[in-house]
């Protein structure tokens, strides 16, 4: 029997509305009981102490790419995850946008052998909805069900053909699976590389308007409220989109939505200045889809994040090479290395007052269980909680920490980053996946 016993933290457990100093034991891989003192009733066990620290679920992320197979110089199961238990996650989505696509059983199958053997927290791989994301023809998504896929997406890449994404959804109800959209209208964003507008035109480069994620998300509602399917709109970066997805909810459609750390956070000024207004920076590490937007997109970002319109933050973790990034900005690959930035990037909202830290740890673990049902049917009954039984997964949070981004010190293999050089307050100190610690600095110290 292993147990493992963290003292003394405030634990905060959103889904059973918990918010106490408590120790948390985990005995077998499981949660076993969640109390004041109840460290110290246990004769053996390894101790963390977690004084002054945050004890919160291990973080779910719904969209994380893994790279693995076919891009390993960009990442690997092995480096991405090792990224994720520094970033706190414990739960990883992998998109399928790999080589090959994983758009068949055996696909599927590889990746789960490959993180069986290599994976530092759980990674759960997400299907393609069309053969080779090709977006010709839906592949078969009971045998990818079958092989243990959470989710459908083309993910890089939006279904753009509407007859199609219909069927994708109407097929998907048969599998109880979402479909998760990258919303952008391919013949609206046309070569276009960052948000349309004054910072696009300042700079010279061709701009992917607000718009062209927008009509597809109003399309994509329409068809998720034809099929009675489930929608979940990827990475949401607009106040249009936002105000569709609010309605839609008001009317009672299966649409769910995911926002990114970057897109809370960060303009499309990024791509020009940094925090130097003085040069213009042509900053390929800024470059992502989609493009990051205006503030006043943020702000209905937020208000949806805290009002619960927008169920997760998940973080697009895209890491790319030097030789993806390290070249002319039309040439470079989109994306942003996001693991190990999201949650000292997302507890900006936290310090400047916009959302309570419960709330934030809320759209981090519970949020994204509900909003895919990852608790069901897996074996993982209790995700993104303390509940006793649940899967003994921890987080553990020094909220106020401050420490300045150096991606050369990332497990991520991708370094690409905006926020070089950049000083963010909250920091991960620990994290325990499965009953097992995967991370932990000198801040959470064995007892
Ligand atoms: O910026 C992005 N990069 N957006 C995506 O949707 C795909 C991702 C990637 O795979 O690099």
């Amino acid at each position: 029997m292993t147990t493992i016993a963290i003292h003394n933290g405030r634990v905060i457990d959103p889904a059973l509305g918990r918010d106490s100093i408590a120790d948390v034991v985990i005995v077998d891989g499981r949660v076993a009981r969640v109390g004041p003192n109840e460290g110290d009733m246990v004769v053996e066990a390894e101790r963390i102490d977690a004084t002054g620290l945050v004890v919160a679920p291990g973080f779910v992320d719904l969209h994380v790419h893994l790279r693995e197979p076919g891009f390993e110089y960009k990442e690997t199961i092995a480096t991405g995850t090792l990224a994720a238990a520094r970033g706190g996650f414990t739960t990883v989505c992998a998109m399928p946008n790999t080589m090959p696509p994983l758009d068949s059983r055996a696909a599927v199958e590889s990746v789960l052998r490959e993180a069986e053997a290599s994976a530092h927290v759980r990674v759960l791989p997400i299907g393609c909805i069309t053969h080779g994301r090709a977006g010709k023809e839906l592949a078969p998504a009971g045998e990818l069900a079958g092989a243990g896929v959470v989710a459908l997406s083309d993910d890089g890449d939006a279904v753009a053909d509407p007859s199609l994404m219909r069927h994708a959804l109407e097929y998907s109800t048969r599998f109880g699976l979402p479909i998760a959209q990258h919303c952008e209208d391919p013949r609206l964003v046309g070569d276009g590389q960052m948000h349309e507008g004054w910072v696009a035109t300042r700079l010279g480069l061709r701009g992917r308007p607000a718009s062209a994620e927008e009509t597809m998300v109003a399309r994509d509602i329409a068809l998720a409220e034809l099929t009675g399917a489930h929608l979940h709109i990827c990475h949401i970066s607009t106040a249009g989109s936002v105000a569709l997805v609010r309605a839609a909810r008001e009317r009672g459609t299966h649409v769910t939505a995911e926002v990114t750390p970057h897109h809370l956070t960060l303009t499309h000024e990024e791509v020009a200045f940094g925090r130097d207004y003085r040069q213009l920076l042509y900053d390929t590490n800024a470059k992502v889809n989609p493009p990051l937007r205006e503030e006043s997109d943020i702000e209905a970002l937020v208000a949806a994040l805290r009002d619960g319109v927008i169920d997760a933050i998940a973080t697009d973790h895209a890491p790319h090479a030097t030789m993806d990034k390290d070249i002319e900005f039309d040439l470079a690959s989109p994306g942003i290395s996001g693991l190990e930035t999201a949650f000292g990037l997302s507890m900006r909202l936290v310090h400047s007052g916009d959302i309570d830290l419960a709330a934030l740890i809320e759209r981090l673990t519970a949020g994204p269980v509900r909003a895919w049902g990852l608790d069901r049917g897996r074996g993982l009954e209790g995700l993104g909680t303390l509940a006793p039984g649940a899967v003994g997964d921890v987080t553990l949070l020094d909220p106020d920490a401050e420490w300045v981004v150096e991606p050369s010190g990332f497990a991520s293999s991708g370094k690409n980053t905006p926020l070089a050089g950049t000083t963010l307050r909250g920091r991960v100190a620990a994290t325990v996946y499965g009953g097992a610690i995967v991370y932990q600095t000198e801040r959470a110290a064995a007892l």
